[in-house]
């Protein structure tokens, strides 16, 4: 087999795009100027992504900000099905490390799904009395809403298709990929 053949089986397993590089990275700069506008008056905003979907969308906008700011990772896991009688279907794995009382937060998250993480972690937050607490999503799929969340600060609305890239991973695979993808189920 030759180069050409094997570059042309690695295309294969390439998910087809639903946003491209482009796109994605013309959104992030727009968002980065609003999140800018919003906060053009604090002197220290707190970046919290969600680990780990939100680190490649995170350091893309951060590094766009003009606003001063800081970066503290969070890490959630969801209940599966089995365990669905558990009051909260998200639980606390690893917690920032500094403290946010009287700090302007904004949660940033790679996709808001049923919306449970994010109702979850502004719930968490505001027990620690921030002066504010805002959210920040590159994705989400309003079809699949189970719990209302606002989100301040939107990428894109997406049908209900399973999305790889860009920091979205199937079973940890895809996660790096510079685009957003649609995984077929026979790519599942
Ligand atoms: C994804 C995503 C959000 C959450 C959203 O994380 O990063 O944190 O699901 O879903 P929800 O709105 O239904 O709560 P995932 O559990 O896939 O973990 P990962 O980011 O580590 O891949």
């Amino acid at each position: 087999m030759g180069l050409t053949d094997s570059a042309s089986v690695r295309d294969m397993d390439m998910p087809p795009t639903l946003l491209s590089e482009s796109e994605i990275q013309s959104r992030v700069d727009e968002l980065a100027s609003e999140i800018d506008a919003t906060y053009a008056d604090t002197e220290m905003l707190v970046l919290i992504g969600v680990l780990k979907g939100s680190f490649i969308f995170l350091s893309d906008l951060a590094r766009r900000l003009k606003v001063p700011h800081r970066v503290e990772f969070i890490a959630v896991s969801s209940y599966g099905a089995k365990e669905s009688e558990h009051a909260d279907p998200v639980r606390l794995l690893m917690d920032v490390r500094h403290g946010i009382d009287g700090e302007d937060v904004l949660l940033v998250e790679d996709i808001v799904d049923t919306g449970h993480t994010l109702a979850y972690l502004k719930r968490l937050f505001a027990a620690h009395e921030p002066n504010s607490v805002r959210t920040c999503t590159l994705l989400h799929k309003p079809d699949r809403t189970e719990q209302e969340v606002p989100i301040d600060f939107l990428g894109f609305t997406i049908p209900d298709v399973w999305v790889v890239g860009y920091g979205l991973d199937y079973a940890e695979r895809h996660r790096t990929l510079p685009y957003i993808g649609e995984l077929p189920p026979e790519m599942r």
